[in-house]
Parts: C-alpha cells; sequence; structure tokens
C-alpha cells in the first residue's frame, strides 16, 4: 500500500516538512469541534462541503481521483459489510477530513496503509491520519463498515439510498441527490467526480449489477458469486448505481456516430417478464440523440429494470434505472439525454439542475417532435398557456430555496420552455451548435450555469443575460423576454 510520506507534490508548490504527528487522537473522542484546537497553522482540518442545498454534502481538502467499492451483501437479512478505498489528492495540507457516510458501523479507517483515527457526527465520518498529508499528496485511505444500509427519505419525500426490493430477492441502491452516503463513504457532491469500481459478492442465484462494464463474475467459495463492474469515465457520487436480484441479462452493440463500439448491457427483473419494449429501443434512442447532441459520452449503454418502487428513473450513469414496471419510451428517452446532460456535463451546485432536467425533457419534445407526436414548439405553446398563478412558474427553476423543489414542474418544464425560448431567440442552427458544444467542450466536466449563458452568447452574438434571468430566475410567468 502506499505511504502518504511520499511525494505527489503540485511542481512549483513549496515542500511541506511533512509527515508529522497530530495531536488530535484524544480530541476526537470528544467530538469534531475539537478539531480547531491544532497545533500548526501550515495543517488544516478539511472541512464538510458547501453546496447551497445541502451544505453537509460533499467535503474540502482533497479531490478524489478513485473509488474502489467491496461489497458483500445478504437480502434475506438485509445486511452488507463493505470496504472501500478511497484515493484521493491533498489539495492542502491536511491533518484530518471528512467523507460522507449515513448510518451503517465502521470497524476500521486507514490512511496510508496506517490505522486512522475517526468520529461519526450526523453523515460526516471525520479521520483523523496518524500523520498528516502533505498539500498534493495521493492518500488512500481504506473504509471497512457494514450493518444494515439506510433508506434515506428525501426533502421531496421519495426514497433513495439503499432500498430492498418488493419481493425481497434483492435491493436497489440509488443516490439523487445524497443518497450513495448510504452505501459508499465519499466525497458524496456532484463536483467531484471520479472513477469508480465496485465488486459485488452475493448469494448464489441472486446477480449483482452496476454502472460500467462488467469485468468479471467469479464463484467465492460455494454458496457466494461476486461481480466485478467498472467505470472508466469519471463519475459524480449520485449517479453510482447496484441493483441486486434476478435478472434476465441481454447484451447488444451500437455503432456510435464517431465510429465507436458501445456495449449495451441490459438487466430486467425476472419478475417484471424479464423484458422491456422500451429499453430494447434504446439503440434507435442513442441514434437520435447523437444527431442533436454529437457522440454519445460513454463506451457503455443500458438500462435495469428493478422491483423497487420509489416512483421514479433515474440517469444513473451508463445504465439508468427503472422502477418496478419498467419505463416508457418518453423515460428512456429522458434518462438518455441526461448521460449528456448531467451525468458527462455535470452540476457544479444543485441549484443549477435545469442544466440536467430542462435539457433531459427538451429531448422527450425532441423525440415526441420526430415520431408523430407534438414538437417543441407546440409543447411550448402548451405549456406557456399556463395561467401565471400556475406552480409551473413558481419558484423559478435556479432561486428556489427549499431542496424538496430540486424535482419539480419549475425545474423540468419551465427548464425545458427556456430551451424552446431560447431557440426561437437564437434560430434553430445556432441552438443545436450551443447543445452540441456544451457536450463537446464539458465532456466529463463540471459546469455552472454562467457558462451556458456565456455559451449562448458567444454561439449567437447575443447578449442573453437577461433573457436567462428572466426565464430562470424571476418567479414569475417570463413576459417580454
Ligand atoms: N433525475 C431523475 C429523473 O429526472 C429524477 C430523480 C428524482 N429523485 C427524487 N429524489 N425525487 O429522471
Ligand atoms: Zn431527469
Amino acid at each position: 500500500m502506499r505511504r502518504v510520506a511520499s511525494g505527489g507534490n503540485v511542481p512549483g508548490v513549496t515542500r511541506l516538512p511533512f509527515i508529522r504527528p497530530v495531536s488530535v487522537v484524544g480530541a476526537l473522542a470528544a467530538g469534531a469541534l475539537a478539531l480547531t484546537v491544532l497545533p500548526a497553522v501550515a495543517v488544516d482540518p478539511g472541512t464538510t462541503g458547501a453546496d447551497t442545498l445541502f451544505p453537509t454534502s460533499g467535503n474540502s481538502g482533497y479531490d478524489v481521483k478513485r473509488y474502489d467499492v467491496d461489497l458483500d451483501y445478504t437480502p434475506a437479512s438485509n445486511q452488507l459489510a463493505a470496504v472501500t478505498t478511497v484515493t484521493a489528492v491533498a489539495t492542502k495540507a491536511l491533518s484530518s477530513f471528512h467523507l460522507d457516510l449515513e448510518g451503517l458501523d465502521v470497524s476500521d479507517v486507514e490512511v496510508g496503509g496506517q490505522t486512522a483515527e475517526f468520529s461519526r457526527d450526523g453523515s460526516e465520518l471525520i479521520i483523523a491520519p496518524a500523520a498528516a498529508i502533505a498539500k498534493g499528496a495521493t492518500f488512500r485511505t481504506v473504509v471497512t463498515y457494514g450493518g444494515t444500509p439506510s433508506v434515506h427519505t428525501d426533502p421531496d419525500g421519495s426514497d433513495e439510498g439503499w432500498v430492498p426490493t418488493s419481493s425481497g430477492d434483492g435491493a436497489v441502491a440509488l443516490g439523487e441527490p445524497v443518497g450513495t452516503a448510504a452505501w459508499i463513504p465519499s466525497d458524496n457532491t456532484p463536483s467531484d467526480k471520479a472513477k469508480l469500481a465496485v465488486t459485488i459478492t452475493v448469494p448464489n442465484g441472486t446477480q449483482a449489477i452496476s454502472n460500467g462494464r462488467l469485468v468479471s463474475r467469479t464463484k467465492v467459495g460455494d454458496t457466494r458469486t461476486r461481480y466485478a463492474w467498472r467505470s472508466d469515465a469519471p463519475i459524480s457520487t449520485y449517479l453510482a448505481m447496484v441493483a441486486i436480484g434476478r435478472f434476465s441479462i441481454t447484451r447488444d452493440t451500437y455503432r456510435s456516430v464517431d465510429g465507436r463500439r458501445i456495449r449495451i448491457l441490459n438487466a430486467v427483473d425476472t419478475a417484471n417478464g424479464g423484458s422491456s419494449a422500451a429499453i430494447d429501443k434504446l439503440p434507435a434512442v442513442l441514434k437520435a440523440e447523437e444527431g442533436w447532441f454529437g457522440p454519445y459520452p460513454f463506451a457503455d449503454a443500458g438500462g435495469v429494470v428493478d422491483d423497487a418502487a420509489v416512483g421514479y428513473a433515474l440517469e444513473t450513469q451508463t445504465r439508468p434505472f427503472y422502477p418496478t414496471d419498467g419505463p416508457s419510451l418518453g423515460t428512456v428517452v429522458h434518462e438518455t439525454a441526461h448521460q449528456w446532460f448531467g451525468d458527462s456535463v455535470s452540476l457544479t451546485d444543485w441549484h443549477d439542475i435545469w442544466l440536467n432536467e430542462g435539457f433531459a425533457t427538451y429531448a422527450e419534445w425532441l423525440w415526441s417532435g420526430s415520431h408523430g407526436g407534438l414538437t417543441p414548439a407546440q409543447h411550448f405553446t402548451r405549456l406557456y398557456a399556463t395561467p401565471a398563478s400556475s406552480g409551473l412558474w413558481s419558484p423559478a427553476p435556479r432561486t428556489f430555496t427549499d431542496a424538496a423543489d430540486l424535482f419539480g414542474s419549475p425545474v423540468y418544464n419551465r427548464g425545458a420552455l427556456t430551451l424552446q425560448a431560447l431557440r426561437e431567440k437564437i434560430g434553430t442552427r445556432d441552438f443545436f451548435t450551443v447543445l452540441r458544444t456544451w457536450a463537446r467542450m464539458h465532456r466529463h466536466g463540471n459546469v455552472r450555469n454562467a457558462q451556458f449563458v456565456k455559451l449562448a452568447e458567444k454561439v449567437s452574438g447575443r447578449r442573453l443575460d437577461r433573457f436567462f434571468h428572466v426565464w430562470l430566475e424571476v418567479p414569475r410567468k417570463p413576459q417580454g423576454y
């Protein structure tokens, strides 16, 4: 195992005279506040993050490069035993740092191969390594934990986190906006993307699906099987997914517009007949969306249908999750569009979620318009006729303050209306140039709303700040934009 002590310092940055022991170990037992009493100025405690909607999700002081998540799950007892290795680079000298973890019992934490002290404070796992970590150093944290994982209830009342299936054959792990902390100790914010490898060991006869590609399936003793999955493209934690149960698995390939061979793997719960007509249309959906948005951003695609009645589908990276009865074609179109907008081009702050949901909703309008249904312009006319008093217009897509409004009608529908209004303002050609450039420029990156406004202004050669302000920030029906 790699030692924290060695190098990795950023060129040009003064090498700090670490490793030095940190004397917070005793203080830790008294709780997180004790960490503010630190001996050295050059070493800081990492803190929890500062997302405007979820201030305790995400952390500071480091940048995660990779998660190796090793799970062992027994559906009958809903028991998880896990070891996660977090490989990160310190963005400042650290005496301690936080990971987000909700529930479960932590039995051991090691940093750089040495036992570390840790404490829990709500969903913060606060870790004090035996030796401070130098700025720029790559360090590995191994967390051993387990127990009964939590179902996390969102501000809007929906379930996420680790959700056992209705039939009792397994569970599904879903993470938007914050549920991933129920199973991965993580920097649980969309802005810290990292590679992800998940292995899941389950009783024989049960299967385990996750993001990316299936690397191996191996026997563990006589009674268990281990599934190893890997995501090579970076992923925001909320897009990580595990589905455990009994599935009918089908594979296909799709030739992308830029000539790559995309592997398709679908897993449909056998309790749902083991197939989904809408998911079978994925190649046609990919083709249409590549035509609008440019090359599909990942090497893997697919879908998973599981009998967890959460009431929503989720754009889990490369392999969206669909609840119990399987999706409509419109939902497949929506979750697939998120692979460009949300998954590849990702948020920095949850307040910009219209950049995910407005775009995915607009993709549904594009699809219906090219398949005999309402065109985007017709959707616009219909929705714009909604009275000014309607919940569609308030709160505005970017200025809501209650996290319960994250998945509300303004974010989805007024968000999509914003795109159609933009199209009418700058013209169809420039509009699609904006969408494609956005997807290409920020592929596998993180964005903020202001960057989208700037790009639209650049492509169209017009000032659009007032237009976007009226559409996204004023809690009234937009007029005279
Ligand atoms: N992003 C998902 C979609 O648009 C919806 C997630 C809803 N989650 C929730 N907690 N309400 O398909
Ligand atoms: Zn969506």
